[in-house]
């Protein structure tokens, strides 16, 4: 909305939440989440034709055109528990978007839903008296955290889904300008609303299973001394394959992948498709094991026990440049060590509040250190869990004189210079590659 702000200047977004602790960090100019460069466009607009309130009602009867970005997180409940989307917070808005209209609107999809969620939604609204007419539009949102501000600015495609009516065609034409203000008319695509939202879930499915692939190769390169830093090079160069979303890595996070698979997998269940459902569950569950397999690693290569050693964990969040640690593999490795009896201490830049906030039942037998250097004193071992460019960049000789013997680095992320680690005496254990070790 930031974005849509900064491009459109002669419209003015108002962003609405019922969190208020969260409207008054946007309007403090104080930002809630870390995002590089967001600052920078949001102080720009703020007050300009961005605007942060809570007043949800007044906000939807001001409104042409209402973005719906709540939460859709998985159902934790009932029928698809585990899996399906809980969409109680997007009916509420549904129902709350009916009540407090008294003009014609679009209502625009930006969060991502299961396929034809927004007959749903067209359902509740038209449950009305009838003199509001409501045009719901499929907008799928494709940006990245820890890049969302180049990917708005420059997106590969903007996806517009509505219906093929007069209009449902006026609508779309109406979110296709708001776009063109700044992305080139061919980058905007419009097709059906259950295409488009398919596509959200198609899209990540597919980023996710080339992590999971890769992923599983690691498993076998590190059986067989094949090296799968080399193994993604030498395919990625086919340029039917394409070299991007082909690093090995301890596992994907997010809010959004797992959730968004899951959410997939319930849908081909519910039509029937148990194959296909079968095939995409695959992609999470390979992601789990890939995070065992970590910790089975990591407590095997230091003699089968971790009980009472110190083992820092460098990064949280569950990739760089972002504080978001929602689903961080970071998450279930500290968990299993904490199960081994290790004494953790996580480090990182930015996430260390929600780290403490995702493993506060932990207690004190977590310790959080914004200071690698001071996380790393006296342990036996250092994990990297987030390719955080910091990380790359430390004093290791400095480390390594300060930590217990033998000193071990599991790169999570393959992502530290590996032989230069060794040579300063570390033992170093690589994902899908052969370990750098003199034991
Ligand atoms: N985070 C991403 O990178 C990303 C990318 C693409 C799509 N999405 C999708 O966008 C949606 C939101 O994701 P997010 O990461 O921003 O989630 P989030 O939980 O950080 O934010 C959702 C916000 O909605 C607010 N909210 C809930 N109910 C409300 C109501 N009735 N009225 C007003 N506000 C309400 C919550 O208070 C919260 O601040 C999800 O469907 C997600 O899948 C997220």
């Amino acid at each position: 909305m930031a974005m849509i702000a900064r491009k459109c200047p002669e419209v003015r977004v108002t962003v609405v939440d019922i969190n208020v602790e969260r409207i008054a960090q946007w309007q403090s100019g104080s930002l809630p989440i870390y995002e590089p460069g967001l600052k920078e466009v949001v102080d720009e607009c703020l007050n300009r034709n961005l605007f942060f309130s809570t007043d949800v009602d007044r906000a939807i009867a001001e409104a042409d055109m209402i973005f719906v970005s709540v939460n859709t997180p998985t159902k934790t409940f009932g029928q698809g528990a585990g899996r399906a989307a809980d969409l109680q917070y997007w009916e509420k808005t549904a129902r709350q978007i009916l009540a407090n209209s008294t003009t014609d609107k679009i209502v625009v999809e930006k969060s991502t839903l299961p396929v034809r969620t927004a007959a749903a939604m067209q359902r509740i609204l038209d449950s009305g008296p009838g003199t509001v007419k409501f045009e719901v539009l499929s907008n799928p949102e494709f940006l990245a955290e820890g890049t969302a501000i180049a990917d708005l600015q420059n997106p590969d495609r903007v996806l517009i889904g509505g219906h093929a009516t007069e209009a449902g065609r006026r609508a779309v034409a109406a979110l296709v300008d708001l776009y063109a203000h700044w992305v080139p008319r061919e980058r905007i695509l419009t097709t059906n609303v259950w295409s488009a939202e398919l596509s959200k879930l198609a899209a990540n499915a597919f980023l996710a299973q080339r992590v999971s692939s890769i992923n599983a190769l690691s498993a076998l390169c590190e059986a067989t001394e094949a090296d799968v830093g080399e193994v993604a090079r030498a395919i990625g160069m086919d340029s039917r394959i394409g070299p991007r979303f082909l690093n090995a890595s301890v596992g994907f996070g997010g809010s959004c992948f797992k959730k968004d698979i899951l959410n997939l997998v319930y849908l081909c269940e519910s039509y029937g498709l148990a194959e296909s459902a079968a095939y995409w569950q695959q992609v999470v569950s390979m992601n789990d094991w890939q995070q065992d397999r970590f910790v089975r690693n990591m407590v095997g290569r230091m003699f089968n026990t971790v009980s009472g050693k110190r083992v820092a964990l460098f990064g949280f969040a569950f990739k760089k440049d972002t504080g978001d640690t929602r689903e961080s593999p970071a998450i279930r490795v500290a968990r299993q060590l904490v199960e081994e009896r290790a004494q953790v201490v996580v480090t990182d830049p930015k996430a260390l509040k929600n780290a403490a906030s995702d493993l506060r039942d932990l207690g004190d037998r977590v310790i959080f250190e914004p200071d690698p250097y001071a996380a790393a004193a006296g342990a036996h071992a250092i994990a990297l869990m987030t390719e955080w460019d910091c990380y790359a960049a430390l004093d290791y000789r400095r480390i390594y004189a300060g930590m217990m013997k033998p000193a071990f680095v599991f790169d999570g992320r393959n992502r530290l210079d590996h032989q230069a680690l060794y040579e300063i005496g570390f033992n170093v254990c690589g994902i899908g590659k052969t370990p750098l070790s003199d034991l």
